[in-house]
């Protein structure tokens, strides 16, 4: 019932020019996949060019991150209008290094998942815990405070299209990934809060992916963990042929 997704998060890699190289080996590998969404955050100066150049096949392009105003004074910021206006319909809102780097909160990520629904846009939200906080048993009580700021007073029908990606920060390039069962643990945790949410209909319908040092030697022990439901991937989706390899994970 949850289609797999497996996405590729860019980071601040590839010039518009590097992009179009990546789809252009990149398409030919993937052609014709179906089992699993696979979905692309290019840089946003290669978005639009990513989002022309994919139209009709099986690869999406997604922003990776956005403002929940459609206009304004604010420098450096992309509103939920500009995205749709480019035929993007997806956003990664709450990625751990915007939280560390740029200050970004799960209460302003909650102002976004709000736009993100009244612009009929497929938010992917991350959450995930600092390894102080795992080494202090706080794993737990850090996701469910997230996710729970993060869904105030957001309704079912309005998460409708959300995705979550676990990610634990101490796994992130660090080539430490979470043992599938402390990932699938952590899913279900965040499964329950979704519940607690919005409802248990809801809970059960959203895709939670895996985030961390994910690579072709460890996604298919983690895809065979019951909850997890696909990927986020940032350094092993730079290379065509690799992260052609993640999405035909076994
Ligand atoms: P990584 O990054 O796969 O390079 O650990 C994941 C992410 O930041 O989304």
């Amino acid at each position: 019932m949850r289609k797999p997704l497996i996405a590729g998060n860019w980071k601040m890699y590839k010039t518009p020019k590097e992009s179009l190289a990546f789809l252009e080996a990149f398409l030919p590998l993937v052609k014709g996949h179906d089992r699993d969404e696979i979905l692309l955050f290019p840089t946003i100066s290669s978005l639009a060019h990513v989002i022309e150049a994919a139209k009709g096949t099986n690869v999406s392009a997604g922003a990776q991150n956005m403002h929940w105003l459609n206009e304004g004074p604010y420098t450096g910021q992309t509103s939920p209008t500009m995205l749709v206006s480019i035929g993007c319909k997806h956003v990664l809102l709450g990625h751990s290094e915007q939280r560390l780097y740029f200050s970004e909160t799960y209460e302003r990520v909650n102002l976004k998942l709000k736009a993100a629904n009244n612009h009929a846009m497929t938010p992917i939200v991350c959450f995930g815990e600092m390894l102080a906080e795992r080494e202090e048993m706080r794993t737990e009580e850090v996701l469910r405070t997230q996710v729970r700021t993060a869904l105030h007073n957001i309704s079912a029908s309005e998460a409708q299209r959300l995705v979550i990606a676990y990610e634990p920060i101490w796994a992130i390039g660090t080539g430490k990934t979470a043992s599938p069962e402390m990932a699938a643990e952590a899913h279900a945790l965040i499964r329950q809060e979704l519940a607690h949410c919005c409802g248990s209909q809801m809970a059960e319908s959203t895709r939670i992916l895996y985030g961390g040092s994910v690579k072709p030697e460890n996604i298919s022990a983690l895809m065979a963990q019951e909850g997890i439901d696909g990927a986020l991937v940032g350094g092993a989706s730079l290379v065509p042929t690799t992260f052609a390899n993640i999405v035909h994970y076994t």
